[in-house]
């Protein structure tokens, strides 16, 4: 089954080709970033208006570089939440107005479980293993910051959130603070290569092991706080340091979270994704402590791990392949049932894609 999955939540208008079994034919993501750039931020009206503009060229590139005509597909899955409602509205009056015309099946996916479902994407002539399932996902985005049991595709269980910020949104923040553009997490990343880490004093949220919750705005406030106290960071050096000692609070967090959530339900797989996995000091720090606990590590490639519609149209390969067809009455939402949890709980909610709004 060749499936085609379009995405539109937030600032990336994708479409990609992707067989049942995680093969990726083609993937293409038009970006906004230089458009928002200006605001330090997604502007959601904005954002609605450039997919509207995009979303037709980039499916008619998905299917031009997939060497595929529509008639080949069999199926459309596209991103029914959570996200901006007029940014997944695009994608969503799209993906049906294309059913509709083609009389194909159409499934909503959830933005999240695409995410969390990214490491079972090959190319061709890669060598790939697939994940063995269960395995714990530790979900690091502009949006999201939460880790999971993930069973089967439609089994996925919740361990716990960010009650604040998402790491990538401290990061974009703090290079806000620091005056270094959006979005920061790239450039944070770039600069603590270059520094000493610890060489800043800054809290680590919720260090208790036994909570596998996050909480990244303090961490935001103690850079707003030595900004104000010393002034931006004048020479690249002294720049450099801040940068490497608030990456090394945000990795020691994720890592020390994601390890204590393997060691909660005795899973000895890990998955690390979302675009904060493209982070250089995240791979490398997540990579030491795995080996050192003897725990499998897989971080998709930067491409498959950022927002983009091949993870969408596996995740829907795998509703349809379940015999699930949305159809016409497919509806958009903004919060996700996997966000659910009350803040401040440890374990959560159990989540099963047959209860995804339609
Ligand atoms: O998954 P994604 O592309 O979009 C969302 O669903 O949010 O993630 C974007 C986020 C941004 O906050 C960006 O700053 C962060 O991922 N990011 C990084 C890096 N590359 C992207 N954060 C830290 N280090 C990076 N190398
Ligand atoms: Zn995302």
């Amino acid at each position: 089954m060749i499936v085609l999955g379009i995405e539109s939540s937030c600032d990336e208008t994708a479409a990609a080709l992707v067989r049942d079994d995680g093969l990726v034919l083609s993937d293409v993501v038009s970006s906004q970033v230089a458009l928002h750039a200006p605001f330090g931020g997604v502007v959601p009206e904005l954002a609605s208006r450039a997919h509207l503009q995009n979303i037709a060229p980039v499916i008619a590139e998905a299917l031009q570089v997939g060497g595929l005509p529509l008639s080949a597909v069999d199926a459309i899955a596209v991103t029914n939440g959570p996200g901006l409602v007029g940014a997944l509205l695009v994608g969503v009056q799209t993906a049906k107005a294309m059913a509709m015309a083609c009389n194909l099946p159409l499934v909503g996916v959830n933005h999240l479980i695409g995410h969390l479902l990214s490491g079972f994407l090959h190319r061709p002539g890669e060598t790939h293993t697939q994940p063995e399932l269960p395995f714990i996902a530790l979900l690091a985005s502009g949006g999201h910051t939460a880790l999971y049991e993930v069973r089967s595709a439609s089994d996925v269980e919740q361990l716990g959130q960010t009650r604040d910020d998402a790491a990538g949104e401290a990061f974009d923040k703090a290079a806000k603070l620091l005056g270094l553009g959006y979005p920061g997490g790239p450039r944070i990343d770039r600069l603590a290569a270059l520094g000493k880490p610890g060489s800043v004093v800054l809290p680590r949220p919720l260090r208790r092991k036994d909570s596998l919750e996050f909480s990244f705005s303090g961490l935001k406030t103690a850079v707003a706080q030595h900004v104000a106290k010393h002034g931006k960071p004048q020479d690249e050096q002294a720049l450099a340091d801040l940068c490497a000692s608030f990456q090394e609070v945000v990795v020691e967090t994720l890592v020390d979270k994601a390890l204590a959530a393997c060691e909660a339900r005795g899973v000895g797989r890990l998955i690390i994704t979302g675009g904060v996995a493209a982070n250089r000091g995240l791979r490398a720090r997540a990579q030491q402590r795995c080996r050192e606990r003897g725990i499998a590590l897989h971080v998709p490639p930067p491409q498959a791990c950022t927002d983009n519609a091949a993870m969408i149209a596996y995740a829907g390969a795998c509703r349809l392949v379940r015999g699930e067809n949305d159809g016409h009455a497919l509806d958009v939402f903004s919060r996700s049932p996997i966000l659910g949890a009350a803040p401040g709980s440890v374990a959560s909610r159990r989540y099963r894609s047959s209860r995804l709004p339609r």
